[in-house]
This record gives C-alpha cells, structure tokens and sequence, in this order.
C-alpha cells in the first residue's frame, strides 16, 4: 500500500475518535472521505449507532456496502458533524475543495452541519489558496457565456484566466447534480472572500470550491503520526 493510502487511513482513524453514538453525520468525498468510510464501517460494524448523509452517489455507494445507516438532508437537515478532505487548506483554513467534483453538495451537507472537521495529509496545506485550480460548478446551459464571465472575474481581480471545462474519458464531465465542472486555474488567491462573492454573482455559476468559514478543525497525516489543528478565532 503506497504511503499515502496509510496516511490516509490513520486520519481516517483519528477523526473517528471524535464520533460518538447518536451523531448524524455528513460524509465528505474523495480517497481520503473514503479511507475514514471504511473504518466508519469497521466502528459501525462494533456498535457505533450513527446516521450519515453523504456527499456523493459514490460515498453513498461505499457506506451501502459497510452497511452504514444512511439518510437525506429533508429527513434530517441538521447535522452534528461533516468529515471531508480537502484540495488545499490555508492557515486560516479556507479551503479548496471539489477536486472530486462533489463540491456542490459538500458545501449543502458542511453548512446544515453544526462542526466539519477536514482530514488531509500534509501535502494538503498551503500558505496561499491557487496552486490547485478552482472547481466551479456550473450550469450547462450558456457555459461559454458563463465561462467568459468567470475569466472577467479573474481579470478583475489579477487572477490567471485559465478556465478549463473538466472532461471525463473526452466527454464533459457531469455533476450528481447535473451540471458541469469548469477548473479555474486562478493562481494564487489574494482575496478568497471577494472572489467567492463575484464567482457567485455570475448567473450560471451553481456553486464553487472556495469553502471558507466552514472548517472547525484540521486532522493532518504526516510521517510522524496525526496533527489537530484547530481554528484561530
Ligand atoms: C471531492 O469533491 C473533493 O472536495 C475532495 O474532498 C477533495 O478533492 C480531496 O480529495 P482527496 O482526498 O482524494 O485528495
């Protein structure tokens, strides 16, 4: 097992400490949401009585085979818990997320939820949000106009106009939502909070990556074993 895969099972483990019988849990995406899935399993499988939403059809699918009680957010719209990864995390923990493409109800299940803890390996922390592009869910309907927006937004604020539709075995890739993907290769982000704003003032724009304000604590796997970050107030 490469490295990285245990690294991303002993953050699984240790951020399953922090669950306690009785939560309603969201359930983040990505090869790290899923290596803590499968040990959400194990926990579940010993007795832990939780219940989770989750934030894609392939979490949903892999939390059906560990046999982990599932729900939806209009059973249950508020949640105890999200666990997710991350794309980048800065110090101040805004993150980038969506590299999976789930950003979209990743940010729906991290905002019905009271806590989110992020669970990442160190390579994941950055001192500025950019080098990763900026996933923006979008609406297919006049994505080159909605394209051209965004590279407005970009120019406006310094930003690299770099915007890519995300394809998928050459054909657009397609959201659980339905919508497609654009990957802002931004650069890096000077003012997280005023692009978010722009980004979400363009008609097209469904949702975007930038998750700021959401996290409350970091779990980080490094060679020498987890780190808990917690957020600076
Ligand atoms: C999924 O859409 C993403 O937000 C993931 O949480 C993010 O891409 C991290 O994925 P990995 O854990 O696979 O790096």
């Amino acid at each position: 097992m490469p490295v990285s895969d245990e690294l991303k099972t002993e953050v699984g483990r240790a951020v399953c400490d922090s669950i306690q019988s009785g939560m309603r849990l969201g359930i983040g995406t990505g090869s790290t949401a899923e290596a803590f899935i499968s040990v959400l399993g194990e926990k579940v499988a010993q007795g832990l009585d939780i219940v989770g939403v989750p934030t894609s059809e392939r979490s949903a699918e892999l939390c059906r085979e560990l046999n982990i009680p599932l729900t939806t957010l209009d059973e249950v719209p508020e949640l105890d818990l999200t666990i997710d990864g991350a794309d980048e995390i800065d110090p101040d923990f805004c993150l980038i997320k969506g590299g999976g493409g789930a950003l979209l109800r990743e940010k729906i299940v991290a905002a019905a939820s009271k806590t989110m803890y992020v669970i990442a390996d160190e390579s994941k922390l950055v001192e500025k949000l950019g080098a990763f592009g900026v996933p923006i869910e979008a609406n297919l309907f006049g994505i080159a106009a909605t394209r051209l927006a965004i590279k407005k937004v970009a120019r406006q604020y310094d930003l690299i106009d770099d915007i890519n539709m995300r394809m998928n075995g050459g054909e657009v890739f397609i959201t659980d939502g339905g919508h497609c993907i654009v990957d802002a290769s931004f650069g890096h982000i000077r003012d997280a909070d005023a692009l978010n704003k722009s980004l979400l003032s363009i008609p097209g724009v469904v949702q975007h990556g930038l998750f700021i304000d959401m996290a409350d604590k970091v779990f980080v796997a490094g060679q020498d074993g987890v780190e808990i970050l917690e957020r600076k107030i």
